[in-house]
């Protein structure tokens, strides 16, 4: 038998979550370990110190609740772990779960989560509070911001330039109450700004968490959609579907959706929605609301493609489709000067003795930028040629070997300049 089960109130579980980060344990939904139940190894691992397991999900859909707990919880060698559950489902699990558990009760309010959660609802009552959203800024902000983004993204200018126009007017609308969200849909090679685009937005708008981006490379197969929203058996907390989480963890109005092409029509019908409506809803009818947000959608394939792969609604959806071409040599120049400066800063900061004046000129001559298309590829050569010159100085790569360990390398420190 396990000690005990505590119910949580739906409404808390999200403030219950973070105050448990904050005490250094992460929440794990048991359909994690179900999916897995042959696996010994994963129970024989679960360390009741870190890990808290949420049970929701086996009163939503099991028919075998007893049996199946049973069998499961008993795997969980340790006396001591924390279970939690919906409180929508004590009744069901008091009884089921009656030879599992000692003792049932609710989760403890502690004055810390209590005052935390107050906080909270009082944010709430201005959604716009928790995501930084380009439709707040006054027209100065707005103008620091387009001087900031045009600088940090390079080249592309003519996008740019409608950029700017269609957020100018993105403004306008949204307050009127006819544009909730502003979509982008970039095309084009690899290596050359589309995800730049949606980083240096994030970066522009104050971002201090991170981006939220969801990849649709990984959503191709026919269950994609529960994964993305969350399943309809799975529950919201721990099983929360995977574009909840990420604009619920980051702090700014800007979703970030890669690989587009990638998924299927299950998940275009649902994108459809999301641009008409203004919010995402998950599989349970729980909503956000994106009003005033950006998403920007970027996808490799070409422009005939877009129109064979991309349904005409969707398509005409998008407030901006844009191929992007190949950077021209000056921007390559630009960012290839950019990056040097960065990284002969980072090194001074980190290393004695400080690298000589005027280095810059002498690696410029060594990276022929005409030869790059994709600014990875480009990024890789300065790294080359920047690591190439260190190794060749006086500077040698050196360890400390302390209680048998190598401690120090110079070489690591150099490369972590590079992260
Ligand atoms: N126009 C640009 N301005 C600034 N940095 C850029 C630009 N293009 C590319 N980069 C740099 O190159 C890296 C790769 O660019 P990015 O991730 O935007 O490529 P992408 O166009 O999304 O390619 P893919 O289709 O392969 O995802 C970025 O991390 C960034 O450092
Ligand atoms: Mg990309």
């Amino acid at each position: 038998m396990k000690k005990e089960l505590l119910f949580f109130e739906k409404d808390d579980f999200y403030d219950y979550k973070e105050l448990k980060q904050s005490e250094g344990y992460a929440i794990v939904s048991i359909s994690d370990y179900l999916k897995d139940i042959g696996n010994s190894e994963l129970f024989d691992n679960f360390d009741f110190t870190t890990t808290i397991i949420d049970i929701s999900a086996l009163a939503s859909g099991y028919k075998e609740i007893q049996s199946l707990a049973e069998q499961l919880l008993d795997k969980f060698h340790q006396f001591e772990a924390i279970f939690i559950a919906d409180k929508r489902y004590e009744e069901l699990l008091r009884y089921e779960l009656r030879y599992c558990f000692i003792c049932f009760n609710d989760v403890e309010f502690s004055e810390k989560l209590e005052k935390q959660s107050k906080e909270k609802s009082q944010q709430s009552l201005l959604p716009s509070k928790k995501h930084k959203k380009i439709i707040d800024l006054d027209d100065d902000e707005l103008d620091v911001f387009f001087s900031e983004f045009r600088q940090h993204l390079y080249g592309h200018e003519k996008f740019k330039d409608e950029f700017t126009e269609l957020v100018n007017n993105f403004k306008i609308f949204n307050r009127l109450g006819e544009h909730k969200i502003l979509s982008l849909f970039l095309m084009g090679e690899s290596g050359v700004g589309k995800t730049e685009v949606a980083r240096t937005i994030y970066k522009c708008l104050g971002g201090k968490k991170k981006l939220a981006k969801v990849n649709f490379g990984n959503y191709s197969s026919e269950f994609s959609l529960s994964s993305l929203i969350g399943s309809a058996r799975g529950y919201i907390g721990s099983d929360d579907g995977e574009i909840f989480i990420r604009v619920r963890d980051s702090d700014v109005g800007i979703i970030l959706i890669d690989e587009f092409e990638k998924s299927n029509a299950t998940l275009f019908n649902y994108f459809l929605d999301v641009l008409e409506s203004g919010k995402i809803i998950s599989s349970l009818a729980d909503e956000i609301d994106l009003n005033g947000f950006i998403i920007v959608f970027t996808s490799n394939i070409s422009k005939e493609d877009f129109t064979h792969k991309i349904s005409p609604e969707l398509r005409s959806r998008f407030d901006y489709k844009g191929l992007f071409t190949l950077l021209y040599n000056e921007d390559k120049l630009k960012f290839v000067e950019f990056r040097l400066n960065d990284i002969i800063r980072k090194y001074n900061l980190t290393f004695a003795p400080q690298l000589p004046q005027n280095l810059l000129d002498y690696f410029l001559v060594q990276i022929d930028v005409s030869k790059f298309n994709n600014m990875r590829d480009l990024n890789k050569k300065i790294k080359r040629v920047f690591v190439d010159y260190i190794l060749k100085q006086q500077y040698q790569d050196y360890e400390i070997i302390e209680d048998g360990k190598v401690k120090y390398s110079y070489v690591k420190r150099l490369l972590n300049i590079f992260k």
